[in-house]
């Protein structure tokens, strides 16, 4: 499988992302947030789909199903590839921004890494993780979705219950990382194993005293 390395720009200004992307040496696929997005805008977006970028605009859209299917219309017109929407958002959203996407692909996001049992316990949410990702991926099947963002530690379910699925994981670290903010962490090579089509890695490579060098380890041990 041809796994794609997405690098996640948490940058707050166009200036800083611009001087990550000049120490990547080329590397293409580069995920966009909401830090990014909220600052820059969709204008720096254009901008760098019109340098040869391919952009994964993780936004997390989750709204009333007409707001969000109007938002995706418009994401779907500045050229992204690949586009988050909250599978929690529920079966109606995620159906009426299926029907509003045109070119881009629709993935949606699960739990999120940097949520564990306690995390969900703490706003009333006491279904098990993994119980909940299997809901989530059937409603976002159903509705039509291209696929999911998940952690390391669902992956492998997922990918048994919805063989087809682009499957994309965050919360990737080599040993010896630190986690930061995640709390469901998992390895490069362990997360294609488990099934993962996409990852997903920011501090990792960006926080690097050498990004370049950095990125080609994690694109070699991808390609081991
Ligand atoms: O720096 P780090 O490798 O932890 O960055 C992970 C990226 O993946 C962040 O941009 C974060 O917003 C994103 N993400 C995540 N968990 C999800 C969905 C997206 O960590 N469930």
């Amino acid at each position: 499988m041809n796994v794609r390395l997405w690098v996640a720009l948490d940058v707050s200004s166009q200036s800083d992302a611009d001087a990550i992307l000049a120490r990547l040496d080329g590397h293409r696929d580069i995920k966009v947030g909401m830090e990014l997005f909220y600052s820059a805008g969709p204008e720096y977006v254009r901008d760098l789909i019109g340098r040869g970028y391919h952009i994964f605009l993780d936004l997390k859209c989750h709204d009333i199903p007409r707001t969000v299917a109007r938002a995706v219309g418009n994401i779907d017109r500045l050229g992204v590839e690949l586009l988050t929407v909250h599978a929690a958002g529920g079966f109606e959203m995620l159906d009426a921004a299926c029907q509003a996407q045109g070119t881009l692909s629709l993935v949606g996001v699960t739990v999120l890494t940097s949520l564990d049992s306690k995390g969900l316990a703490d706003i009333g949410i006491f279904t098990p993780i993994a119980e909940l990702a299997r809901v989530q991926a059937q409603a976002a099947a159903k509705a039509g979705i291209a696929g999911l963002v998940a952690s390391g530690g669902e992956v492998q379910a997922l990918r048994q219950l919805w063989p087809t699925a682009r499957l994309v994981v965050p919360g990737i670290r080599r040993t010896g990382d630190a986690a930061g903010d995640q709390r469901r962490v998992v390895g490069a090579a362990e997360a294609v194993r488990l099934g993962a089509s996409d990852i997903v890695v920011g501090r990792p490579i960006t926080a690097a005293y050498d990004p370049k060098r950095v990125l080609e380890q994690f694109l070699r041990e991808l390609s081991g």
